[in-house]
């Protein structure tokens, strides 16, 4: 899978992406990351990549012909399956939606910052507005990240075995996972549930299909 990333602040991004598995599935060759500077791709000699709004009112947009440049580069380079804007206007982000993106071979991920980005990238270029909650950040370049983090460890090969997406909460549509215990077995006088000790297989699983339905319904209460 390849990933492009339109961000004017790539130091945002860079790190984590950079780290622990996300850095891991691009070192295993299962993703290709490739983060695009705003600033690289502006007009004018001082580079800039934001203006006032036309009919005012507070903040700075994002200017079209940057990332129309940069757009145009990509896309006529290959092609994308999705091109997605990061917005607070979005259709929210669920593990139905990071299943679906898994999939895909291209994928852009546009990250808009300030107030807005100029409405023309989004209403020429975009194909998926997504948004993480609903909340306003200051930009969308943490919600890109949320959205690369639960796409690409969904990619066959990127987590090993003990790590395994299978069993994760949402994974099978709106079900909560059982709680998890390591050693030591007993901690501040904290003790593991004692099934999870006996190696009564059938035991365990009947245990843990009871504490996943009784997570379910809590995170069911918790949001309504
Ligand atoms: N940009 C600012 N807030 C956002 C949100 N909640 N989701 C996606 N992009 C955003």
């Amino acid at each position: 899978m390849r990933i492009d990333i339109i961000t004017a602040v790539p130091d945002l991004i860079k790190s984590p992406l950079n780290t622990s598995i996300l850095h891991r599935a691009q070192e295993k060759g299962k993703v290709e990351i490739n983060i695009h500077n705003l600033r690289d791709y502006a007009f004018n000699k001082h580079k800039q990549i934001d203006d006032k709004p036309f009919g005012g009112g507070p903040g700075m947009i994002l200017k079209p012909e940057p990332f129309f440049e940069c757009l145009d580069k990509l896309t006529g380079a290959r092609k994308y399956d999705s091109i997605i804007v990061t917005t607070p206007k979005g259709k929210v982000f669920n593990q139905k939606i990071a299943n679906r993106l898994s999939l895909l071979k291209n994928i852009i991920i546009i990250a808009g910052h300030y107030k807005e980005i100029d409405d023309r990238v989004r209403e020429h270029f975009a194909t998926d507005e997504i948004s993480i909650g609903n909340y306003v950040l200051t930009g969308g370049e943490l919600p890109a990240l949320i959205i690369v983090d639960a796409v690409v460890r969904l990619i066959p090969g990127v987590l090993n075995d003990s790590e395994a997406a299978l069993n994760d909460s949402f994974q099978d549509g709106e079900r909560i996972d059982s709680p998890y215990y390591t050693r030591p077995s007993e901690y501040r006088g904290m003790k593991v549930p004692e099934v999870l000790l006996s190696g009564n297989d059938k035991e365990i699983k009947k245990w843990k299909e009871e504490q996943s339905k009784n997570l379910t319904k809590k995170w069911r209460d918790y949001n309504k």
